[in-house]
Protein backbone atom coordinates (compact mmCIF):
# COMPACT_ATOMS: atom_id res chain seq x y z
CA UNK A 1 0.00 0.00 0.00
CA UNK A 2 1.06 3.30 -0.93
CA UNK A 3 0.07 6.76 -0.02
CA UNK A 4 -3.41 8.21 -2.00
CA UNK A 5 -3.07 11.11 -4.31
CA UNK A 6 -5.48 13.21 -4.86
CA UNK A 7 -5.21 16.19 -6.66
CA UNK A 8 -7.36 19.33 -6.31
CA UNK A 9 -8.90 20.63 -9.64
CA UNK A 10 -8.92 23.93 -8.21
CA UNK A 11 -4.89 24.14 -9.63
CA UNK A 12 -5.56 23.18 -13.28
CA UNK A 13 -6.30 25.26 -16.13
CA UNK A 14 -9.87 26.31 -16.27
CA UNK A 15 -9.36 27.18 -20.30
CA UNK A 16 -9.22 23.34 -20.69
CA UNK A 17 -10.75 21.67 -18.01
CA UNK A 18 -11.27 18.47 -20.14
CA UNK A 19 -7.64 18.07 -20.83
CA UNK A 20 -6.39 18.87 -17.02
CA UNK A 21 -8.36 15.70 -16.22
CA UNK A 22 -6.42 13.61 -18.58
CA UNK A 23 -3.49 14.61 -18.26
CA UNK A 24 -4.17 14.29 -14.75
CA UNK A 25 -5.24 10.87 -14.81
CA UNK A 26 -1.68 9.82 -16.68
CA UNK A 27 0.46 10.47 -13.84
CA UNK A 28 -1.13 7.95 -12.06
CA UNK A 29 -2.53 9.46 -9.28
CA UNK A 30 -5.88 7.96 -7.59
CA UNK A 31 -8.91 10.67 -7.37
CA UNK A 32 -9.42 14.08 -8.05
CA UNK A 33 -10.49 16.59 -5.55
CA UNK A 34 -13.31 19.16 -6.17
CA UNK A 35 -13.18 22.31 -4.04
CA UNK A 36 -16.60 23.35 -3.75
CA UNK A 37 -16.60 27.71 -1.93
CA UNK A 38 -19.22 29.22 -1.62
CA UNK A 39 -17.70 32.90 -0.39
CA UNK A 40 -19.72 32.26 2.58
CA UNK A 41 -17.96 29.95 4.76
CA UNK A 42 -14.71 30.48 3.47
CA UNK A 43 -13.89 34.33 1.44
CA UNK A 44 -13.72 32.34 -2.31
CA UNK A 45 -16.55 31.24 -4.67
CA UNK A 46 -15.19 28.18 -6.86
CA UNK A 47 -18.14 26.19 -8.54
CA UNK A 48 -21.06 23.47 -7.87
CA UNK A 49 -21.63 20.31 -8.13
CA UNK A 50 -22.36 20.39 -11.84
CA UNK A 51 -18.73 20.50 -12.54
CA UNK A 52 -18.09 16.92 -11.70
CA UNK A 53 -21.09 16.13 -13.86
CA UNK A 54 -19.48 18.02 -16.98
CA UNK A 55 -16.33 15.72 -16.02
CA UNK A 56 -17.66 12.15 -14.85
CA UNK A 57 -17.46 11.00 -18.21
CA UNK A 58 -13.68 11.98 -19.30
CA UNK A 59 -11.95 10.00 -16.46
CA UNK A 60 -12.73 6.74 -13.95
CA UNK A 61 -11.47 8.29 -11.28
CA UNK A 62 -13.07 8.76 -8.42
CA UNK A 63 -14.34 12.04 -7.41
CA UNK A 64 -13.66 12.93 -3.42
CA UNK A 65 -15.63 16.60 -2.45
CA UNK A 66 -14.33 18.94 -0.37
CA UNK A 67 -17.32 21.29 0.74
CA UNK A 68 -16.01 24.44 2.07
CA UNK A 69 -19.87 25.84 2.43
CA UNK A 70 -22.40 26.46 5.19
CA UNK A 71 -25.45 24.30 5.43
CA UNK A 72 -23.47 21.72 3.16
CA UNK A 73 -26.36 19.18 3.58
CA UNK A 74 -28.01 20.80 0.75
CA UNK A 75 -25.15 20.16 -1.92
CA UNK A 76 -25.18 16.55 -0.75
CA UNK A 77 -27.47 14.68 -3.13
CA UNK A 78 -26.41 15.85 -5.98
CA UNK A 79 -22.76 16.04 -5.40
CA UNK A 80 -23.50 11.99 -5.32
CA UNK A 81 -25.87 12.38 -8.12
CA UNK A 82 -22.99 13.80 -10.30
CA UNK A 83 -20.39 11.20 -9.32
CA UNK A 84 -18.76 11.97 -6.31
CA UNK A 85 -17.67 8.74 -4.08
CA UNK A 86 -16.47 10.72 -1.19
CA UNK A 87 -18.03 13.69 0.20
CA UNK A 88 -15.71 15.67 2.73
CA UNK A 89 -17.84 18.16 5.05
CA UNK A 90 -16.44 20.95 7.52
CA UNK A 91 -16.62 20.32 10.95
CA UNK A 92 -17.13 23.87 11.76
CA UNK A 93 -20.51 24.12 9.38
CA UNK A 94 -22.32 21.18 10.69
CA UNK A 95 -24.97 21.84 13.08
CA UNK A 96 -25.65 17.53 13.39
CA UNK A 97 -22.41 16.46 12.13
CA UNK A 98 -23.33 12.62 13.28
CA UNK A 99 -26.51 13.08 11.23
CA UNK A 100 -25.04 14.42 8.46
CA UNK A 101 -22.24 12.04 7.85
CA UNK A 102 -24.83 8.74 8.32
CA UNK A 103 -27.28 10.64 5.61
CA UNK A 104 -23.68 10.92 3.57
CA UNK A 105 -23.53 6.87 4.01
CA UNK A 106 -26.88 6.47 3.67
CA UNK A 107 -26.71 7.52 0.22
CA UNK A 108 -23.77 5.38 -0.55
CA UNK A 109 -20.93 7.64 -0.68
CA UNK A 110 -18.07 7.48 2.06
CA UNK A 111 -18.36 10.48 4.40
CA UNK A 112 -15.51 12.67 5.79
CA UNK A 113 -14.91 15.81 7.78
CA UNK A 114 -12.27 18.61 7.61
CA UNK A 115 -11.11 20.67 10.45
CA UNK A 116 -9.56 23.83 10.23
CA UNK A 117 -6.23 24.38 11.57
CA UNK A 118 -7.67 25.90 14.39
CA UNK A 119 -9.99 23.37 15.33
CA UNK A 120 -9.69 20.14 17.73
CA UNK A 121 -9.90 16.46 16.61
CA UNK A 122 -11.94 16.15 19.91
CA UNK A 123 -15.67 15.18 17.85
CA UNK A 124 -13.94 12.04 16.42
CA UNK A 125 -14.75 9.47 18.95
CA UNK A 126 -18.70 10.74 18.79
CA UNK A 127 -18.18 9.98 15.09
CA UNK A 128 -16.23 7.22 15.02
CA UNK A 129 -19.16 5.05 13.64
CA UNK A 130 -20.52 6.96 10.72
CA UNK A 131 -17.02 8.53 9.48
CA UNK A 132 -14.46 6.94 6.83
CA UNK A 133 -11.89 9.98 6.09
CA UNK A 134 -10.49 12.84 8.57
CA UNK A 135 -9.26 16.08 6.24
CA UNK A 136 -6.96 17.66 8.68
CA UNK A 137 -6.54 21.36 6.84
CA UNK A 138 -3.38 22.40 7.01
CA UNK A 139 -3.85 26.17 5.37
CA UNK A 140 -7.11 28.08 6.35
CA UNK A 141 -9.39 26.81 3.65
CA UNK A 142 -10.29 29.18 0.55
CA UNK A 143 -7.49 29.23 -1.72
CA UNK A 144 -4.49 26.95 -3.16
CA UNK A 145 -0.91 27.97 -3.13
CA UNK A 146 -0.85 29.17 0.53
CA UNK A 147 2.06 28.69 2.64
CA UNK A 148 1.29 25.14 5.04
CA UNK A 149 0.72 26.05 8.64
CA UNK A 150 2.67 23.63 10.03
CA UNK A 151 1.46 23.77 13.43
CA UNK A 152 -1.77 21.63 12.25
CA UNK A 153 0.41 18.73 11.47
CA UNK A 154 0.45 17.45 15.04
CA UNK A 155 -3.40 16.58 14.28
CA UNK A 156 -2.02 13.94 11.76
CA UNK A 157 -0.30 12.03 14.47
CA UNK A 158 -3.36 12.49 16.35
CA UNK A 159 -5.83 11.16 14.33
CA UNK A 160 -3.66 8.30 13.69
CA UNK A 161 -3.48 7.05 17.17
CA UNK A 162 -6.74 8.06 17.85
CA UNK A 163 -8.55 5.95 14.92
CA UNK A 164 -5.81 3.19 16.57
CA UNK A 165 -7.51 3.63 19.73
CA UNK A 166 -11.02 3.47 18.40
CA UNK A 167 -10.52 0.48 16.07
CA UNK A 168 -11.66 2.28 13.22
CA UNK A 169 -10.17 2.36 9.99
CA UNK A 170 -9.80 6.19 9.08
CA UNK A 171 -8.32 7.50 6.32
CA UNK A 172 -6.01 9.98 7.08
CA UNK A 173 -5.94 13.26 4.54
CA UNK A 174 -3.80 16.45 4.54
CA UNK A 175 -5.03 19.02 2.66
CA UNK A 176 -2.92 22.69 2.03
CA UNK A 177 0.85 23.13 1.04
CA UNK A 178 1.29 19.25 0.26
CA UNK A 179 4.39 19.15 -2.21
CA UNK A 180 7.61 16.22 -2.31
CA UNK A 181 8.61 18.04 0.92
CA UNK A 182 5.86 18.27 3.25
CA UNK A 183 4.33 14.78 1.90
CA UNK A 184 7.21 13.56 3.92
CA UNK A 185 6.43 14.70 6.76
CA UNK A 186 2.38 14.33 6.57
CA UNK A 187 2.94 10.46 5.77
CA UNK A 188 5.88 9.88 8.42
CA UNK A 189 3.02 11.19 11.13
CA UNK A 190 0.01 9.13 9.89
CA UNK A 191 -0.94 10.33 6.60
CA UNK A 192 -2.33 8.09 4.19
CA UNK A 193 -4.17 10.17 1.49
CA UNK A 194 -2.59 14.05 0.60
CA UNK A 195 -4.40 16.03 -1.28
CA UNK A 196 -2.15 18.51 -3.61
CA UNK A 197 -3.01 22.13 -5.82
CA UNK A 198 -0.33 23.86 -7.04
CA UNK A 199 2.68 21.49 -6.54
CA UNK A 200 1.10 19.09 -8.90
CA UNK A 201 -0.67 21.40 -11.66
CA UNK A 202 2.70 23.67 -11.21
CA UNK A 203 4.98 20.97 -12.16
CA UNK A 204 5.80 20.13 -15.50
CA UNK A 205 6.56 16.23 -14.61
CA UNK A 206 3.51 15.48 -12.80
CA UNK A 207 3.90 11.31 -12.72
CA UNK A 208 7.44 12.83 -11.30
CA UNK A 209 6.11 14.13 -8.67
CA UNK A 210 3.45 11.29 -8.12
CA UNK A 211 6.44 8.56 -8.11
CA UNK A 212 8.09 10.20 -5.97
CA UNK A 213 5.68 10.44 -3.24
CA UNK A 214 4.35 7.36 -3.84
CA UNK A 215 7.96 6.01 -2.76
CA UNK A 216 7.50 7.40 0.86
CA UNK A 217 6.72 4.00 3.21
CA UNK A 218 3.33 4.69 5.25
CA UNK A 219 3.54 4.50 8.85
CA UNK A 220 2.73 1.17 10.22
CA UNK A 221 3.08 1.08 14.35
C1 LIG B 1 -7.81 25.01 0.07
C2 LIG B 1 -8.31 23.79 -0.64
C3 LIG B 1 -7.21 22.94 -1.10
C4 LIG B 1 -6.28 23.64 -2.06
C5 LIG B 1 -4.93 23.03 -1.91
O1 LIG B 1 -8.82 25.66 0.71
O2 LIG B 1 -9.11 22.99 0.21
O3 LIG B 1 -7.66 21.70 -1.61
O4 LIG B 1 -6.72 23.61 -3.37
O5 LIG B 1 -4.00 23.82 -2.57
P1 LIG B 1 -2.43 23.70 -2.36
O6 LIG B 1 -2.06 22.25 -2.55
O7 LIG B 1 -1.87 24.59 -3.41
O8 LIG B 1 -2.16 24.17 -0.98
ZN1 LIG C 1 -9.57 20.93 -0.53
Amino acid sequence: MNVHISPSILGADFSCLRDSVTETEKAGVDSIHFDIMDRHFVPNLTFGPMLMKALRGQTSLPFKVHLMTENPDIYVDECIENGASLITVHLEACVHLHRTLGYIREKGAQAGVAVNPSSSLSFLPYVADVIDEVLIMTVNPGFSGQKMITGAMGKINEAYELAKKLSISLNINVDGGINSETAKDAIARGANTLVMASAFYGSNDKANVVRQIKSIPLRND
